[in-house]
C-alpha cells in the first residue's frame, strides 16, 4: 500500500493575457496563455494520524495554515467529492513561489493537493473529475493538472494543452508587496483586447524566435497593476533597460518577467534587477508540470 507521496509543482507566467469582456457572474471572460516555470513549490502527503492535517515547513514569508489556505480547501473539496469522507493524512508544504505574486503558485499548489491525495489513497479519480474540482477551487488551478504551454479560455478554467513552447530563459522580478488578484480586476484601468494576440502569439511558436515571442507579449491587467503599484512599470522599464528582449507583467501582477536571449543572460539580468528588498531571479520555461518525486 502507498502510504507517501511526494510532488513538486511549478509557478507560471503568462506570455498572452486578454480580458474579453465582464461577465454578469463577476468574472471576466478570457483568452491567455499558460506557462509553467521551472520555479517549484514541494508538497508531501502522508497517510496515518487523526483526521486532516496541514503544516508549512518552509516558506519565504509568513503563509496561513488553516482552511483560508487552497490546499486545506482542495483537500476538504477531495475528501467530500472523491472519497465521500473523512480521510486521516498530513500534508506537508515547503513554499518557494512567491505569494500574491501573479506567478500561479496558491492554484499551483492545490492543483498538487488533488494529484497528491489521488496518488496516496491511490483513489483514481480520473482526469476529467480532477479537471471538474480544479474548476471549483479557482480559475488558474486547471491549467496546473497539465502544466507546459496551454491556452485558457472562459475565467481561464478552460485548458487547452499546447505542444511545448521552445525553451524561453526567463527573468522574474517581484516588489516586496504583493498584488490582490480582485483589486487589479475591479480597477477598471484593464485594456480590453479581442483575442487576436492570443492566436498571434501561437502562430510564432513553430518558429522558436526569442525575440519575436518576446515582442508579442501582451497583458490586458498590466495597465491596472502599474496604476496600483507604479513601481512596477519602472520594474518592466528596468528589465527592458539591462536587456530582456521583451517583459511584461505576470498575471494580475505585480511580478514581471522579462525574456533573456540565453540562461547566462537571464543570470546576469536578475543580478541587476535584485536589492531593495526586490525579489529577482533566473528561471526558464518548463514542458512539464506537476512531478511525483516520491511514492512509497
Ligand atoms: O477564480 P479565482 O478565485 O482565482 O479568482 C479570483 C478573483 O479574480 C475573482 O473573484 C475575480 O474578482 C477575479 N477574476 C475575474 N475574472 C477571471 C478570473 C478572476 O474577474 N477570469
Amino acid at each position: 500500500m502507498i502510504t507517501q507521496v511526494r510532488v513538486k509543482t511549478p509557478a507560471k507566467v503568462n506570455p498572452v493575457l486578454e480580458v474579453l469582456s465582464k461577465r454578469p457572474d463577476g468574472y471576466h471572460e478570457l483568452s491567455l496563455i499558460f506557462q509553467a516555470i521551472a520555479l517549484f513549490d514541494e508538497l508531501e502527503f502522508i497517510r496515518g494520524g487523526d483526521g486532516l492535517r496541514f503544516e508549512v515547513a518552509e516558506s519565504p514569508e509568513p503563509l496561513a495554515a488553516d482552511d483560508s489556505n487552497l490546499v486545506v480547501k482542495a483537500a476538504r473539496l477531495f475528501l467530500k467529492e472523491v472519497l465521500q469522507g473523512t480521510a486521516d493524512v498530513l500534508i506537508r508544504l515547503k513554499k518557494r513561489i512567491p505569494l500574491a505574486a501573479g506567478l500561479g503558485g496558491g492554484s499551483s499548489d492545490a492543483a498538487a493537493t488533488l494529484v497528491g491525495l489521488d496518488l496516496v489513497f491511490n483513489a483514481m479519480a480520473g482526469k476529467d473529475h480532477l479537471q471538474s474540482l480544479a474548476a471549483q477551487l479557482g480559475s488558474d488551478v486547471p491549467f496546473f493538472l497539465s502544466g507546459g504551454t496551454a491556452r485558457g479560455r472562459g475565467r481561464g478554467e478552460a485548458i487547452t494543452p499546447w505542444e511545448a513552447a521552445p525553451e524561453m530563459p526567463l527573468v522574474l522580478v517581484k516588489p516586496r508587496q504583493g498584488l490582490s488578484t480582485p483589486a487589479v480586476y475591479q480597477s477598471g484601468k484593464a485594456e480590453f483586447s479581442p483575442g487576436q494576440r492570443t492566436g498571434d502569439f501561437q502562430k510564432l511558436l513553430p518558429e522558436k524566435s526569442l525575440p519575436k515571442l518576446a515582442g508579442s507579449l501582451f497583458n490586458s491587467l498590466q495597465p491596472a497593476a502599474f496604476y496600483l503599484m507604479p513601481e512596477v512599470e519602472k520594474l518592466r522599464d528596468g528589465l527592458l533597460k539591462a536587456g530582456a528582449l521583451g517583459a511584461l507583467v505576470s498575471g494580475s501582477g505585480p511580478t514581471v518577467f522579462g525574456i533573456a536571449e540565453s540562461r547566462e543572460a537571464a543570470e546576469r539580468i536578475a543580478a541587476q534587477m535584485g536589492g531593495e528588498g526586490r525579489m529577482a531571479l533566473a528561471t526558464h520555461s518548463l514542458g512539464s508540470g506537476i512531478q511525483v518525486l516520491e511514492r512509497q
